[in-house]
């Protein structure tokens, strides 16, 4: 598996992780890390079992950017993320700062005040889909996709009662990636954040915005360019990952009675037991978390040159018989808690304390509220997103 004539063809842009589980495993025992050749066609690595996975994330010679930035493989942006920009050292910079400037929003005392609002939420979007006339309600625009975004909200300091508004603006963002109308919606939505800059001045709070406006004062070259920068960051990395396993969540455990039965019993006992294994098989199903080596890397009997670009598959990671017993089936119980849903090093997911919270609360809610609750379309029936990381677009339920 060494020379580039045998180099694996990357599947295309977002493949379905269950077609491509054979294949992971094959390449977990043979060639953890593999040469591959990306949809575009330049060399890549493909990295499969989780010790190297999490060897990799954890190293300090691995990057989020290249270290000659115009070089970079051509690498999908719809099949890992956005390319990198900069270069390593103005990477590291940013990212110090951004994780620094971040670091108060997730404080135990914020998310405890944030899980208080987030239990209201949800019951309120529970009550509204129990009072319903319908005998079939969609708990993917009733509660899984406007939840993560909402929860955003209140973490950015965005008033109440321009929720609706934000959520717009930023689904309009998402849903157009290229072309005039992508220019216009980001446009608009830097100008509604710059409007709320402006507001927050002279009302600071316990918020993202005002932690940014506080930082300016004591370094102004920080402009509103890079603040709201740092804002959209949030809501890519956090809402339609959540929303996404929120719907995964619920397929998981509706697709099998039992599995809903005991989570039913024992909500309050099951639920963080539940939502793990939701993380650990319901990890991003895109190729996989991209990154570039920034110097030739001899690991795992591969040699790995400055600048090649390595794709980090959480999801086969997360399915390694090595790590785990009965790897691809959905059981809370397993005595193996650890996963990389979140990603592991100095990328360590943010916002995992929030998605965390936000699946705990939604999952133990609907077992309790609505214990009879069933799919009310065969799985092969549901309609799939075709945005940024894909998931389902409907979860039609029922409990009557
Ligand atoms: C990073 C997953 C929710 C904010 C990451 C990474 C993963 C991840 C795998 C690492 C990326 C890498 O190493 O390249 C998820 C999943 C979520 C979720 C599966 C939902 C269940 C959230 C939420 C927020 C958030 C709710 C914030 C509101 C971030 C940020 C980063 C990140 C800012 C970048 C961290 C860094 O580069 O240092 N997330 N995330 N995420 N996540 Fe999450």
């Amino acid at each position: 598996m060494s020379t580039a004539t045998e180099r694996l063809q990357l599947p295309l842009a977002r493949p379905n992780i269950l077609d491509l589980a054979p294949l992971y495993e094959v390449l977990r025992r043979e060639a953890p890390i593999a040469p591959v050749t990306t949809p575009a066609g330049d060399p890549a690595w493909l990295v499969t079992s989780y010790e190297e996975v999490r060897l990799l994330l954890g190293d300090k010679r691995f990057g989020r950017s290249h270290p000659n930035p115009e070089q970079a493989s051509r690498i999908s942006t719809a099949a890992v993320q956005d390319g990198p920009t900069g270069t390593y050292e103005t990477e590291e910079a940013d990212h110090a700062r951004m994780r620094r400037l971040l670091t108060p929003a997730f404080s135990a005392k914020r998310m405890r005040r944030l899980s208080d609002h987030m239990e209201r939420l949800v019951e309120g979007y529970l009550d509204e889909l129990t009072t319903s006339d319908d005998d079939v309600v969609d708990l993917h625009s009733g509660l899984a996709y406007p939840l993560p975004v909402a929860m955003i909200c209140l973490l950015l300091g965005v008033p109440e009662s321009d929720h609706e508004l934000f959520a717009r603006l930023s689904e309009r963002m998402a849903n157009l990636t290229i072309g005039a109308e992508a220019h216009a919606a980001r446009e608009e939505f830097f100008r509604y954040m710059v409007g709320l800059v402006e507001t927050k001045r002279n009302d600071l709070g316990e918020d993202v915005i005002s932690d940014l406006v506080r930082a300016q004062s004591e370094d102004p070259s920080f402009d509103y360019e890079q603040m709201v920068r740092l804002c959209v960051g949030l809501l890519f990395a956090g809402h339609e990952t959540t929303v996404n396993r929120i719907g995964l969540g619920t397929l998981f455990l509706l697709t099998e009675r039992s599995r809903w039965e005991a989570l039913v019993a024992d909500p309050d006992g099951r639920v963080d037991a539940v939502v793990e294994e939701i993380m650990r098989l319901g990890a991003p199903g895109d190729l996989g978390l991209l990154r570039y080596a920034h110097e030739d890397v001899e690991i795992s009997g591969v040699t790995i040159q400055r600048g090649d670009a390595v794709v980090l598959s959480v999801n086969s990671a997360n399915r390694d018989t090595e790590v785990y017993s009965n790897a691809e089936s959905f059981d809370p119980d397993r005595p193996e808690r650890t996963h990389l849903g979140f990603g592991h090093g100095a990328h360590f997911c943010i916002g995992a304390s929030l998605a965390r919270t936000e699946l705990r609360v939604v999952f133990a809610a609907l077992a309790k509220r609505v214990p009879g609750l069933r799919l009310a379309k065969e799985l092969g029936e549901l309609e799939v997103r075709a945005t940024l990381t894909g998931g389902v677009a409907e979860l039609p339920v029922s409990w009557r």
